[in-house]
């Protein structure tokens, strides 16, 4: 049984009489500890899928189970359940408040989630700790370089061990050193805590660091490329 169960999925937009599909017949299935990229041109349906995945959108066709329950019927505050027990994002542009620490940043959705003080700063220092920003607790994001934004944004989304990390475009706004960081951290959380994730990129030599690349192509999933590991060296 896969993680992400995606069947036969739609997504359209009506704008007065033009109607865009956005996605078309995707059919995707994502296994549990699987690392897979989701490559595409512009306006290919990448972010329409990746919202999807992460029910922060529902689709107008097909099905989608995560850990066999269905999702694609559910109220917004049942998918907002879902979210904040299973998934966690990471975007393009960290979005990070300013008026916090790197700390406070992460906290905010443990408490949210109605996580108590001494747990939510045990937890958030762990997360911290694990995207290597131990000594940068206290720094506000214009304190921090452009990677170390993105890792404190990485540190939010794992501070509540989510099963999932969904990221759209994650090294868009990073230089090609500092991807490859980020993306020596996504890996070590995959093997290390088995999150499962799923990327968005539009460079191939991030693309490659996933098992598999589904190509989408006009809202449709034109090929699913197996990545080797032994040529890609990653
Ligand atoms: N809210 C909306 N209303 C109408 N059309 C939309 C809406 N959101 C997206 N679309 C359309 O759906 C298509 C897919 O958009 P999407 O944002 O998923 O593309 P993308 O592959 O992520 O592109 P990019 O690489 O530029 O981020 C586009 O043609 C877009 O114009
Ligand atoms: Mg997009």
């Amino acid at each position: 049984m896969a993680l992400l169960d995606l069947k036969n999925i739609g997504r359209s937009y009506k704008n007065g009489q033009i109607k865009v599909d956005a996605l078309k017949n995707v059919d995707i299935a994502i296994e549990d500890g699987e690392f897979v990229s989701i490559m595409g041109p512009s306006g290919s349906g990448k972010s329409t899928l990746l919202n999807i995945v992460g029910c922060l959108d529902l689709p107008t066709d097909g099905t989608y189970k995560i850990s066999d329950m269905h999702v694609e019927n559910l109220k917004d505050s049942k998918l907002a359940d879902i979210r904040n027990e299973f998934i966690g994002f990471v975007f393009q542009k960290f979005h990070l408040l300013p008026n916090l620490s790197a700390r406070e940043n992460v906290e905010l959705p443990l408490i949210y989630q109605g996580m108590l003080g001494a747990e939510r700063k045990k937890n958030s220092e762990k997360a911290l700790e694990a995207v290597g920003l131990k000594d940068r607790m206290k720094h506000l994001p214009s304190q921090l370089s452009g990677g170390e934004q993105q890792r404190v944004a990485i540190a939010r989304a794992i501070a509540s061990n989510p099963s999932v990390i969904l990221a759209d475009e994650p090294t868009g706004a990073l230089d090609s050193h500092t991807g490859e960081n980020i993306m020596s951290i996504f890996q070590r959380l995959n093997k290390k805590l088995g999150i499962t994730i799923v990327q968005v990129t539009h460079e191939r030599d991030i693309a490659l660091y996933g098992s598999k690349i589904f190509h989408l192509l006009d809202g449709e999933i034109e090929k699913v490329e197996k990545v080797e590991k032994n040529l890609a060296n990653k």
